[in-house]
Formats: structure tokens, sequence, C-alpha cells
């Protein structure tokens, strides 16, 4: 049964990566930037197991510790609403500040018959060695010049054609002079993004990649 993880947009957005998944060309890998408590991580697995990308590596990026406010998200005792738009009402998780959350996010995704390497540690010293990227969802890296680096390191190893969710792009459009409209900025200077689809309520822009 799938299990109701606590999502800031992965679960929601289950069927929408599922449809990209389905149309990517073999061989390439998947990105995320951001995982939290695996709720997109895990749609996203399945999405590749369901789609037969068995040559494709599910690559997942974040500190996988528990800290501040995620940790009153979790436990669903944050304003935040822990279960947004998505049907049915995730399962609160208990975390103590600090606490390692990769063993969770492991268990979450281990009958998952996908490859998934996690990188745990600072994303802004984020490095990459895999494959060419046909799917990107960027959730972490909040601060311009983080986002600006990010996107550096990423961007050559997107495939053309590459679908990326910009997981905070109407957030960042909205909250003027705050130093973090950066993901909209990013992409109307850079010209290669072509807009797909929104998700405005939950923030959400996917864009397709052409170089
Ligand atoms: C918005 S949450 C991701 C939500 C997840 N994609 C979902 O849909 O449920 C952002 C994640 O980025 C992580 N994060 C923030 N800054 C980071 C940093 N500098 N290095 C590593 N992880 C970081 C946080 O710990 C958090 O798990």
């Amino acid at each position: 049964m799938k299990p109701m993880i606590p999502s800031m947009g992965g679960r929601e957005l289950g069927p929408v990566f599922n449809r990209f998944i389905e149309a990517m060309p073999d061989g390439l890998d998947v990105v995320e930037v951001g995982s939290w408590l695996g709720a997109g991580s895990y749609e996203l697995a399945s999405a590749m197991a369901e789609h037969g990308h068995k040559d494709s590596v599910l690559h997942l990026y974040d500190r996988f510790t528990a800290k501040g406010s995620e940790v009153r998200k979790a436990a669903g005792t944050y304003k935040y609403r822990v279960d947004g738009v998505a049907p049915g009402q995730a399962q609160p998780i208990k975390l103590k500040d600090g606490q390692d959350t990769l063993p969770i996010v492991r268990d979450f995704l281990k009958g998952i018959p996908v490859s998934v390497v996690y990188h745990k540690g600072d994303i802004r010293k984020l490095a990459y060695t895999g494959k060419l990227i046909g799917v990107l969802v960027v959730d972490s890296a909040k601060k311009e010049r983080d986002f600006c680096r990010l996107m550096k390191t990423l961007e050559p190893r997107l495939a053309p054609g590459a679908v990326v969710f910009f997981m905070d792009f109407y957030f960042y459009k909205f909250k003027k002079n705050t130093g973090t409209e950066c993901q909209h900025k990013y992409v109307k200077a850079s010209g290669k993004y072509e807009h797909l689809e929104s998700y405005e309520n939950l923030c959400v822009e996917v864009m397709h990649y052409g170089k």
C-alpha cells in the first residue's frame, strides 16, 4: 500500500511526474534536489519503475536531517497544511531536531525496483556525476546565489528536451524584493526554458529545457 508521506508538493505532483517520466527517453537519469521525507521521491521512483526505466538512476539530494519548522510540518502541527491539495491525509511523523531522516526515506522507497542514489549533504556544494538528466525537480536552494550555482552545476547535464520542475516558482514571483524571486528571473534571462504547465496552487512551474 502506498505510504502517506508528509509532503510539501511532491506527492500532489505524483500524476504529473508520472506523465513526464512516461514520456522520458530511456537511459536518462532523474534528479530531485530537496527530497525532505521522500514524498516526491516516492512518486518519481514509482513512475520510473512503472514505465520500465531500468537503466535510469534516481538521484536524491538533501541534508536528510530534521530541522526547525520541518519537524513541525512532519508532525502536522505547523500552520502549513501538510497535505495541501493531495487526496488523503498524510501520516504525521514525529521527528527530533537534528534527527537523521535518511533511514526513513530509504524505508519508504525500499520496495520500489529502481536504482536510487542518496546524496546526503549541503545542496550548496552539490556535485553531479550521473548521466544526462531527463527530469529535474528543484525544491531547494532558495536564495539567488545558491540557486544560480545549482543551475550552473546541473544545467550542462540536462538532456535536450529535459523537463524541469521549479517547485517554488510562483512563491518567489509573488514575494518581491525578498531576494528569492530568482527562479522566475533566471529562466527569463536564460531564454532556454519554455513553459509547459503551471500549478500555481503549489507554486510550481514545469518547463521544457532546450539548448
Ligand atoms: C521544500 S523541502 C522539500 C520538499 C519535498 N520535495 C516534498 O515535496 O515533500 C526542502 C528540503 O531541502 C532541504 N534543504 C534546504 N537547504 C538545504 C541545504 N543547504 N542542503 C541540503 N538540504 C537542504 C531541507 O532539509 C528540505 O528537506
